[in-house]
């Protein structure tokens, strides 16, 4: 079986591999006479049949099972294609680095600045990073509380970096947010560091965090761990999503 190092690849491989071997069903045998939808779900049952042989996460099975017979019964609904390239370029704009990042957006729960309340420096001067920082918002609320502290956050993906941008003109919270990869950027300059990413980058965040970061600072990390590195502390959030914040003392 092929090897991809990235599930999008292999699951586009997989759409295109199952697409190919029911359209050439549906051209080769005259005895099943299906509607195109019914070929459609066809794509997808083979499809998300490979997808759990292949032993993709199990997510990908619901995407692998609609994706064709759904795009199949939305033509059907006489939508302007314009539609289809304002929602591609929209989604582009938001995801499109996720191919190359493996970290998707989603974004850090309300209940995450109470928990860093205790944390963070009361009496002194302190700098904080979110590396990924979304759409801001975690930066604000911060901000908002935390008068002693230096606020900055950088994102790779143009729409959730241009929200923040705009919500930090519209606030007094003076975050300083910017447009680019965190990879490339110096975290020695800040106290903490903060991380909402996914499981794929945790080992290389470690890597650099022990690189570039001064002894005594802080990594933390929402919801996802460093394998094999125990977190000095781990506190419970109690949100819709039942996260973890894990902090490690460099
Ligand atoms: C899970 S979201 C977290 C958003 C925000 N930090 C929060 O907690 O609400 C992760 C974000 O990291 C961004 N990201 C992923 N890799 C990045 C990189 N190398 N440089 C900058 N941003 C990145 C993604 O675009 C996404 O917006």
């Amino acid at each position: 079986m092929l090897r991809f190092k990235n599930s999008s690849l292999m699951a586009l491989s997989i759409q295109i591999a199952s697409t190919l071997v029911v359209l050439a069903f549906m051209i080769f045998q005259s005895f099943l006479t299906f509607s195109l939808f019914e070929w459609a779900t066809l794509q997808g049952l083979l499809a998300s049949l490979v997808s759990f042989l292949a032993r993709m996460p199990l997510w990908w099975i619901p995407i692998h099972l609609l994706f064709l017979p759904l795009s199949i019964a939305t033509l059907a609904l006489d939508i302007s294609p314009l539609w289809f390239l304002v929602l591609f370029m929209g989604m582009w704009l938001v995801y499109g680095k996720t191919y190359k990042t493996q970290v998707p957006l989603y974004l850090s729960s309300k209940h995450v600045p109470d928990a860093l309340e205790s944390l963070l420096p009361q009496n002194k001067n302190f700098s904080f990073i979110d590396v990924g920082s979304g759409c801001g918002g975690l930066l604000k609320n911060l901000a908002g509380i935390h008068k002693n502290g230096r606020f900055y956050g950088i994102e790779a993906a143009p729409i959730p970096f241009l929200i923040s941008r705009l919500r930090n003109m519209l606030s007094v919270s003076g975050c300083q947010i910017v447009w680019g990869d965190f990879w490339q950027h110096d975290f020695s300059q800040y106290d903490v560091v903060y991380a909402y990413l996914s499981p794929v980058p945790m080992e290389s965040l470690w890597q650099k965090a022990r690189r570039e970061m001064r002894p005594g600072s802080l990594l933390i990390s929402n919801t996802f761990t460093i394998p094999g590195i125990e977190p000095y502390k781990s506190i419970p959030l109690n949100d819709f999503s039942n996260s973890t914040l894990y902090l490690w003392k460099i």
